[in-house]
């Protein structure tokens, strides 16, 4: 996929590509083999593989690479707007939008830049933005990737604008998984959550782990900050690990809907979850001046880690 533009490591282990509507991604490499790759168009991460060359995010076969939407997988940023309660189009237009490469980030609190190797983008209000949402904002976003192979993104929402504001917001993360029937997520056990198939009626998780045998789209609510989604025949866990995002939203669009998705393949909702740390029941208000932060950490464990 595309050709090398610039190389800005002597180790080659940061690297920007074009994509094949001569977008840039950002290539980040470790020396173990890890790797990911980030578009500039959405900020939207397409890749993330172990040191094994294994691909840990879906997208779909039918994925359109187009530079006026958000290809399907990987991971899209939802901002302002988590899926369709508000005025913006469906998921916000973060995901739509082209950021730039931040060659100058404000230094960020708690982040340790040792053994890893990161990209940082902005995202700004053009003047036609400003019309479909009054605000101005600069969205940071920091996408790591470290010597043991873990994706760390960093999301910092600042408001510059002279009146507060409020959004939503998810890293709406498409995980790969073997299939789906034999997936479980452990950690969303007792919790409440809104219901997307029912009006966002809230009900609370009864079972002990939540497993998929129909279409899921449901938002839970004040999670803990590790969860698991166990895929028993990858023999893999993914550990989702986040700071300043409330929610996780669940989503599999099983056999029907699939059907209805045209850039979904028939069978490839067996492939694919999604599990999203977001900020939605509550949506963050900013005062002028204010900043919020959002962090995911991602790590793919060889179940065999556990026994
Ligand atoms: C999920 C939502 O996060 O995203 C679902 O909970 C939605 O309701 C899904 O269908 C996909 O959204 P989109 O806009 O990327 O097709």
């Amino acid at each position: 996929m595309g050709h090398p533009a610039t190389a800005w490591d002597q180790n080659s282990v940061l690297e920007v590509v074009k994509d094949w509507n001569g977008i840039d991604q950002v290539v980040l490499r470790v020396p173990r083999g890890a790797s990911a790759r980030v578009s500039l168009h959405g900020g939207q991460v397409v890749s993330w593989k172990n040191e094994r060359g294994e691909e840990l995010l879906f997208t779909s076969s039918k994925a359109i690479f187009k530079p006026s939407r958000a290809m399907r997988g990987g991971i899209p940023i939802c901002f302002p707007q988590f899926g369709n309660c508000g005025s913006l189009e469906q998921h916000g237009f973060a995901r739509n939008k082209m950021w730039s490469i931040d060659s100058d980030p404000p230094p960020l609190k708690n982040d340790d830049d040792k053994g890893k190797v990161s990209v940082d983008l902005l995202l700004k209000p053009s003047e036609d933005d400003l019309k479909c949402w009054p605000h101005c904002y600069e969205f940071r976003l920091r996408v790591s990737l470290t010597t043991n192979g873990v994706l760390s993104m960093i999301s910092r929402v600042r408001n510059i604008n002279g009146k507060p504001f409020s959004f939503s917001f998810a890293y709406h993360t498409y995980l790969s998984v073997s299939d789906i029937s034999e997936v479980r997520i452990e950690g969303l056990e007792t919790l409440d959550y809104l219901d997307n198939l029912c009006q966002r009626k809230r009900f609370t998780e009864q079972g002990d782990a939540v497993t998929f045998e129909s279409e899921v789209d449901r938002i839970y609510l004040g999670s803990p900050n590790v969860i698991a989604v166990l895929d028993h025949e990858k023999k893999r866990t993914f550990l989702i690990k986040k700071k300043g995002l409330p929610d996780v939203v669940v989503w599999n669009p099983w056999e029907k809907k699939s059907k209805s998705i045209p850039d979904l393949g028939d069978e490839e909702y067996k492939q694919m979850l999604c599990v999203d740390g977001a900020v939605v029941e509550r949506p963050i208000t900013l005062k002028p001046g204010e900043e919020w932060t959002g962090r995911l950490d991602l790590t793919a464990i060889p179940s065999t880690h556990f026994i």
